[in-house]
C-alpha cells in the first residue's frame, strides 16, 4: 500500500476505528503532567497521527510516526509539518535494535490498522517491548479478521489472478483463522514480557456510503493491484467487489457492509 494519496482519502473505517478506540482507551491510561513521548506505528499518511491522536492526547511533548514505507512517510511529513511531530522509516517486524534508533525510547506507543500486515508477530511486540520505557503503554489496534482476508483468499485461487497473488498469505492477518485471536495475541505479548491490560477482538460494523466508496477503500489498501498488468486492473477491482458481495457484505438495500474483528491490546511494559 504506497499511494498516500489515495489512501488519506478512502480511510473513512480506519479513522471511525481509531476515534472509538482512543475515546475508550485514552482515560484508562496513565498520564504525566509532562515529557509524554508518543509513537504511532504504521502511520501511513499521517492523518491519523495528526488530526486523531495528536489532539487527543491528554498531554504530549512529541509524537513520533513511523512506517515501513518510505513514500508514505515523505507524504505525510510534507503534509503534516508541525512542531510536536516528525516521521521516520521503520519496519517495525524486522529484527532491530529500536532503543539503538531511538535511546530514549516512548511512554507511549499507538498502533491503528498496521498490526495485521506483520507476519512476525512476537518480532513486533518484542520491538515495541524495547521502545517502551518502563511502565510505558501501548495501544494495539488491527484486524484480526475480515471477510477482505478471505476475498483474498478466494481471488488468489481464480486461475486468471492466481499468478499475482502466490504469496497472499504474507498479506493475511495471522489471527484471521484463530478461534480465540485475543487469547492468541495475548499469549505472544505475555511471553514477551507485558502485563495484558486488555485483550479483545469485538465485532464492529462498517456501512460504506457507495460502491465507490468500497472500490475506493479496496484499491487504497490493495497489496496485489500494482502487480496486475493495468489493463486488467478495472477487471481485476469488479471481480474483487462481486467476491465481497458473494461474502453477504452486501445489504437488502444494496449498500455494502464490512464485518470484522478488531484487535484491541493494551499492553503495560511492567516498571
Ligand atoms: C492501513 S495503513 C494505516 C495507516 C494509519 N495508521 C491509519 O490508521 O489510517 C497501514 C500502514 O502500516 C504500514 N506497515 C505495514 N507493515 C509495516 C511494518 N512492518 N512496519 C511499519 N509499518 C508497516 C504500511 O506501510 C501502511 O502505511
Amino acid at each position: 500500500m504506497e499511494d498516500a494519496q489515495l489512501y488519506a482519502s478512502a480511510n473513512a473505517l480506519q479513522r471511525r476505528d481509531a476515534l472509538l478506540v482512543l475515546s475508550e482507551y485514552l482515560p484508562q491510561m496513565a498520564w504525566r503532567d509532562e515529557g509524554e513521548a508518543v509513537m504511532d506505528i504504521g502511520c501511513g499518511s499521517g492523518d491519523v497521527t495528526r488530526n486523531l491522536l495528536l489532539p487527543l492526547l491528554p498531554t504530549v511533548d512529541h509524537v513520533t510516526g513511523v512506517d515501513v514505507s518510505s513514500e508514505m512517510v515523505n507524504f505525510a511529513a510534507k503534509t503534516f509539518d508541525h512542531n510536536s511531530l516528525s516521521f521516520r522509516q521503520l519496519d517495525i517486524e524486522k529484527t532491530i535494535q529500536p532503543r539503538q534508533i531511538f535511546p530514549d525510547g516512548f511512554t507511549k506507543v499507538f498502533s491503528f490498522y498496521c498490526l495485521h500486515w506483520v507476519r512476525e508477530q512476537e518480532q513486533c511486540l518484542k520491538n515495541i517491548y524495547q521502545l517502551l520505557q518502563p511502565g510505558g503503554e501501548a495501544l494495539l489496534v488491527f484486524l484480526a479478521n475480515n471477510p477482505l482476508f478471505t476475498m483474498y483468499e478466494n481471488m488468489s485461487l481464480k486461475p486468471e489472478w492466481h499468478e499475482y497473488m502466490k504469496d497472499v498469505s504474507n498479506f493475511i492477518s495471522v489471527y484471521q483463522h484463530k478461534s480465540d485471536p485475543a487469547q492468541a495475541m495475548s499469549d505472544i505479548a505475555e511471553d514477551v514480557g507485558f502485563d495484558i491490560l486488555s485483550c479483545e477482538a469485538p465485532q464492529l460494523e462498517f456501512v460504506f456510503q457507495n460502491i465507490n466508496y468500497v472500490k475506493n477503500a479496496i484499491q487504497a489498501v490493495n497489496p496485489f493491484l500494482k502487480r496486475v498488468p493495468e489493463e486488467k486492473r478495472e477487471a481485476f477491482l469488479r471481480d474483487s467487489l462481486q467476491e465481497l458481495a458473494r461474502l453477504k457484505t452486501q445489504r437488502p438495500d444494496g449498500q455494502m457492509v464490512a464485518r470484522y474483528s478488531l484487535m484491541v491490546a493494551h499492553l503495560h511494559r511492567p516498571e
